[in-house]
């Protein structure tokens, strides 16, 4: 199925105005939009979005394995660039310990919104990366949503754990991390079937700020 795409010069954020949309019952669409002004991140924080950088939405039908879905989708499309990405967990797309694409998935009653922003031509903060640090040249944003998308749509369910756990730059260490409910240390072992991290002592974390300690 090609999801219909909304295109916007300027916008607060598209996840709000994905939100809008889906409020009149539509569903399976994107929204992409050049500049974002209030672009929003995890946990609270901003997502600096100047013109430059590839920020978009997807609304779909709610799934679990939709944060594992969308890190493995972007991931896979920064490949085709001869970028050798790596997802520090739930979705952080990371490149030599610098962060190229981060995702923000709000759901609501049956759908989510799932908030992508890559960092194309355009790295908003020096600890950050992009595609044209990377590779040394400009690079459409357009192909690059277009990959996504595609990869997005195809991801079959069935190895999307398999997928994912290749990709994982957490699996296998010490990590900190900063959840709503307070920290907590320890290895990562694992992601479940719900994309839990799975800790050594048996803790399933659902959601958090995760730092690699060792
Ligand atoms: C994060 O790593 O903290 C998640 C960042 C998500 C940013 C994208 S840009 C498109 C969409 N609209 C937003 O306001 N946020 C997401």
């Amino acid at each position: 199925m090609k999801m219909k795409i909304y295109r916007f010069k300027k916008v607060s954020s598209t996840n709000d105005v994905a939100k809008k949309i889906a409020l009149k019952g539509e569903r399976d669409f994107v929204v992409v939009a050049d500049e974002q002004t209030k672009g929003k991140g995890r946990m609270g924080r901003k997502w600096l979005s100047p013109v430059g950088g590839l920020y978009f939405s997807i609304v779909t039908k709610k799934n679990p394995m939709l944060p594992l879905i969308s890190g493995i989708s972007v991931a896979s499309s920064l490949k085709d660039f001869d970028l050798s990405p790596v997802l520090k967990w739930p979705n952080d797309v990371m490149i030599k310990n610098k962060k190229i694409s981060g995702i923000l998935i709000e759901c609501l009653n049956d759908y989510c919104v799932i908030g992508v922003g890559v960092n194309v031509n355009k790295t908003p903060l020096k600890t950050a990366t992009s595609i044209k640090d990377e590779t040394g040249r400009n690079v459409s944003k357009d192909m690059v949503l277009t990959s996504v998308l595609k990869n997005f749509e195809s991801c079959s369910e069935k190895n999307v754990l398999d997928e994912y756990k290749k990709l994982s730059s957490t699996i296998g260490k010490w990590v900190k991390i900063k959840t709503l409910k307070g920290d907590t240390e320890g290895k990562a072992v694992d992601v479940d079937e719900h994309g839990r991290l799975v800790l050594e002592s048996g803790e399933r974390i659902v959601s958090g700020d995760v730092i690699h300690l060792r």
